[in-house]
């Protein structure tokens, strides 16, 4: 059985202060059910980097790891403003997204840094939560599976099949983010298919029966129930419905045995 993943990006939000605050509301809630939870899923929070050594405190002795929302593919060298894997490793990073749209079309991100992260992150042995989906556009000219298979077949050109296990996609439809809108769940489901598909294509079936595919788009306490009831949706990340403890403590208690 594939285990939930519940990710909360934080962006470009909450500093180091205010982020223990967010955790330690949010602990008061989950730290009770962590064990429940521990069943079938799984937490993580990204915080932004300069609040990932405080938040990676405020986490200790939690059952939340520490995620990064972006890195560099090289350990270091003359690349201004960015952060390597060894370094966020330093501070307890386990996961770092990769490829979100925001990166992809404020940032210009080609799928072929996309690729590379993919690769460092795993060389690290960290989890890669890459990122895909079609623009409005693309799905008004009914592009969206084009768009996701190519995005999938570049940002995972060259890796094995081994590494399903380990790496997690989240789909995330451009035209759902922080927008309020959120793709159905079948609309969702129509889509996570086609993505274990062309995993099973490319790494064969039980590999794509472990890889973890996320949804992603203005998941809310409301919308999340109805989401992982799909069978292709192993869990959220959760952008704005993340920063605040009591509508994150509800998605992270979905549908809880
Ligand atoms: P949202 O963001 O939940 O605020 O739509 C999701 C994301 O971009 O990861």
């Amino acid at each position: 059985m594939r285990r939930k993943l519940i990710a909360g990006n934080w962006k470009m939000n909450l500093s180091a202060n205010e982020a223990r605050a967010v955790i330690a509301a949010l602990r008061a809630q989950i730290d009770p059910v962590a064990a429940q939870l521990a069943k079938d899923r799984e937490l993580l929070i990204a915080p932004t980097t300069l609040a990932i050594g405080a938040v990676g405190q405020a986490l200790a002795g939690s059952s939340i790891a520490l995620g990064a929302q972006n890195m560099h593919w090289e350990d270091s060298g003359a690349f201004t403003g960015e952060v390597s894997a060894p370094m966020l490793k330093a501070f307890g990073v386990t996961h770092v997204i990769i490829g979100h749209s925001e990166r992809r079309h404020v940032f210009f991100e080609t799928d072929e840094f996309v690729n590379r992260k993919v690769a460092t992150a795993l060389k690290h042995r960290m989890v890669p939560i890459m990122c895909v989906g079609e623009t409005l556009a693309e799905r008004e000219a009914s592009r969206t599976l084009e768009v996701v298979m190519r995005q999938l077949e570049n940002g995972l050109s060259n890796i094995p099949a081994e590494a399903a296990g380990t790496v997690v996609i989240a789909y995330e439809p451009v035209w759902a983010i922080g927008t309020g809108k959120t793709a159905t769940p079948e609309q969702a489901q129509l889509v996570h298919g086609s993505i274990r598909e062309f995993l099973d294509d490319s790494w064969g079936k039980s590999a794509a029966a472990e890889t973890r595919i996320l949804y992603g788009g203005s998941v809310t306490p409301d919308n999340i129930d109805s989401l992982l009831a799909k069978p292709d949706i192993d869990g959220a990340l959760v952008g704005g419905a993340s920063l605040k403890a009591d509508s994150f403590a509800r998605i992270i208690r979905a549908r809880l045995k």
